[in-house]
């Protein structure tokens, strides 16, 4: 009963958290496809492709952002399983098609920081991308644990894009901005290429060993 209600509190509070970030990639996303940001901007170029994919990706990633927390709240998934269904159908397409976006765009223009920033959120993609489909997957066919576990590394995964400017902003705070340059080439940029999201997965893969391990002795 506490660990549940500590539970709701955490990810209540994470939503809280990750609204504003949120509303900054809507916004972003929504001006880009307006043709309404100001000018000259570093991401829309003549290539509409390119446009049309990157800003689709920012207004749906900042909308599964704030929803995904949702889906690990227990007493929704009890209660009123329905909402879970619904918003994991609109999560799990909506991660897929945020990937997408962002793979189009990597492969139509690059990304500012060169090689090292394409290989770090191309993997990043590849990722979220299987991650939407295993969870829909494995939803569909009842395999219920194997559907938690893709679940909690699509949750880790999605909050990937929030943490990445979480990791910034708390380097800057400490550090000033030491090993980071403005084209992404400092030893910290190269190493936030992949730390957004890797170790996380690496603490999800420890989480769910530990979980199958529990389980074989009982
Ligand atoms: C929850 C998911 C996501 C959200 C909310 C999100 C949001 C954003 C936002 C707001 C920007 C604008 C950059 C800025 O902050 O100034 C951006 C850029 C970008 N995103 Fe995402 N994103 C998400 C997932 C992804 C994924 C999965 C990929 C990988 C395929 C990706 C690839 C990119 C790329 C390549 C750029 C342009 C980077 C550059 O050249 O600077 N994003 N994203």
């Amino acid at each position: 009963m506490v660990r549940n209600r500590l539970q709701f509190i955490g990810l209540a509070a994470l939503i809280l958290l990750v609204v504003p970030f949120a509303i900054y990639a809507i916004n972003f996303g929504q001006g880009g496809l307006r043709d309404a940001l100001p000018k000259p901007h570093y991401i829309r170029s003549s290539d509409t492709t390119a446009n049309g994919a990157i800003f689709t990706h920012m207004i749906l990633g900042g909308l599964i952002t704030t929803m995904i927390p949702l889906q690990l709240i227990g007493v929704i998934r009890t209660r009123v399983p329905v909402f879970h269904r619904w918003s994991g159908r609109i999560i799990t397409i909506g991660a897929a098609i945020t990937a997408l976006g962002g793979l189009i765009y990597i492969g139509l223009r690059g990304t500012i920081g060169g090689l090292p920033m394409d290989v770090g959120f191309t993997l990043y993609g590849i990722l979220m991308l299987t991650a939407a489909l295993q969870t829909i997957r494995h939803a569909r066919r009842g395999q219920i644990n194997a559907h938690h576990a893709w679940a909690l590394r699509l949750f880790w995964l999605v909050l990937g894009s929030w943490l990445y400017r979480v990791h910034y902003g708390l380097w800057y705070a400490a550090t000033g901005g030491a090993w980071s340059n403005p084209d992404f080439s400092g030893p910290f940029d190269l190493v936030q290429n992949f730390a957004f999201y890797v170790p996380y997965l690496i603490g999800v893969e420890i989480y769910l060993a530990r979980k199958r391990y529990r389980v074989a002795v009982s």
